[in-house]
């Protein structure tokens, strides 16, 4: 059967669940959208909790469902983000499966192809192996982190897990070229529970029919090359999603782009601005807050900085800042609650990304050749600014916490010195490869076509 004849064959459709984290909703959606153009129909299943705006998608059915969580554990996504996956992995069951078994049961619908859930809500395989229903993951992390997770046993039979404050410098010999301190790791009461979430990731996404990714293969050959051999299912590196569509100006989350980044950057001289953003979970504390404003307004460079209202512990948002701090820089520096990140990214105006590391953030990065200083705060981040740093050679890493001496230095190191040119061509390079993945001949452009072929032969 060829790509068209395949492609004519509409009628099946895809129902999509994303976990419920601005990180993780985008990327599903911008899956929904490729998946939606190569003649799928497609139903989103969601939380109430963090929903997106079905209006600002009218091509996609939406489905709806209680995830039972108690207040306290609604908010513990900030503060405990393990116990709170650990939650929604338990109390979505029934909500999903009877969702699931109704949609499956209308029979004034299509038929459903399959169904595509977070890697992270590993809980859905046991409910598509009971209702006959194949399932793809959708990884919206990196592959190179993707390692780290599945290496977990290893790791821990080594002695490098749970991390030891003594031995956060060492080499970890077996994953060159992560330090101890790379090491996905995140704040919580049980550092068994993170251990036991990664690893039902880890072997329910082994258990099912395939795993699309938001990456592409030259940026990471060796750990594809590496999941294709321990994980032996199908792997889809069809990244990345985003630049497959134009930017989107209606955001999916709770946040509202703040308007007045663009204007403002469109004053600013080309590739001078600082772009300083750490996603959608991250916190700090109050006394990194100003180091941060400081290590800012000592560079000399002008800044466009989100300071979401929940980003610093303790404060509602810019109220531990001196007085007069902003006025004092004469404009240098802008501070908004949430912006178009894609859309700043593209600006000529913006010479440098200061970020926690995401993925989404690094990826978007990368595909606008935008060089990067790297804050790792907890999980794959950290795996993904060693990668950056070390293994791409595209950014520079602040290695000491935050501190207002290292910050301004990086920040020249980046942008006037010729250690930050070379670092520059190196990440044009590479942008230019992520330009060529989505290419008529693009690694990512035939990985979408196996995709698409993959699923129209998936037996129910
Ligand atoms: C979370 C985890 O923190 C991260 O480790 C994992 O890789 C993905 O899930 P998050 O903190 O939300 O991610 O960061 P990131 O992956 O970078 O995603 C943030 C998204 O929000 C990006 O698509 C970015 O463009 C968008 N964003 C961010 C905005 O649109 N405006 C902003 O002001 C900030």
């Amino acid at each position: 059967m060829s790509n068209s004849e395949m492609e004519q064959r509409k009628g099946r459709r895809l129902v999509l669940f994303p976990l419920p984290l601005q990180g993780h909703i985008n990327p599903m959606l911008d899956l929904a959208n490729i998946l939606h153009s190569r003649g799928f129909s497609i139903t989103i299943i969601h939380t109430t909790f963090n929903s997106p705006e079905p209006s600002n998608y009218p091509h996609f059915a939406f489905r709806f469902i209680s995830e039972n969580l108690p207040e306290h554990h609604r908010t513990c996504c900030k503060t405990d983000l393990v116990a709170f996956l650990s939650m929604l992995n338990t109390k979505c069951g029934p909500p999903f499966r009877d969702c699931l078994t109704d949609l499956l049961s209308d029979a004034s619908e299509e038929p459903i192809a399959c169904l595509i859930s977070d890697a992270i809500l590993y809980f859905t395989q046991d409910v598509a192996s009971e209702l006959k229903l194949p399932r793809l993951v959708l990884r919206t992390g990196a592959a190179s982190s993707f390692c780290v997770f599945s290496a977990f046993p290893l790791l821990k039979e080594k002695g490098y897990l749970p991390i030891q404050d003594s031995r956060l410098d060492e080499p970890v010999v077996e994953l060159p070229p992560l330090r101890v301190k790379d090491l996905p790791s995140i704040h919580t009461n049980d550092p068994e529970d993170l251990y036991n979430l990664v690893n039902s990731m880890v072997s329910q996404s082994k258990a099912s029919s395939g795993i699309i990714w938001n990456t592409f293969q030259e940026l990471e050959p060796t750990a594809l090359e590496t999941l294709h051999q321990q994980l032996g299912v199908p792997l889809f590196p069809i990244g990345p999603f985003h630049k497959r569509f134009a930017a989107t100006s209606s955001p999916s989350g709770p946040l509202t782009h703040d308007g007045t980044c663009i204007p403002w950057l469109d004053k600013q001289v080309p590739q001078s601005v600082v772009y300083v953003g750490f996603g959608s979970l991250a916190t700090i504390s109050k006394t990194q807050f100003l180091e941060i404003a400081w290590g800012l307004a000592n560079s000399n460079q002008p800044f466009l900085w989100v300071v979401r209202p929940d980003l610093i512990h303790g404060s509602d948002w810019l109220e531990p800042l001196p007085n007069g701090f902003l006025e004092a820089l004469g404009g240098r520096g802008h501070i908004v609650k949430w912006a178009p990140q894609q859309q700043v990214l593209t600006h000529p105006s913006v010479g440098a990304f200061w970020t926690h590391n995401g993925w989404n953030s690094t990826l978007e990065s990368i595909c606008e050749g935008v060089p990067m200083i790297c804050m790792p705060c907890f999980t794959d981040q950290r795996v993904n600014a060693r990668f950056v740093s070390e293994v791409w050679g595209i950014g520079l890493q602040l290695e000491k916490g935050v501190e207002r001496g290292e910050i301004e230095r990086t920040i020249k190191r980046l942008m006037v010195e010729k250690e930050g040119e070379n670092i520059r061509e190196r990440m044009l390079c590479l942008k230019e490869k992520s330009d060529h993945c989505l290419s008529r001949d693009g690694f990512s452009r035939q990985s979408s076509d196996n995709l698409v072929r993959h699923i129209l032969l998936l037996e129910s």
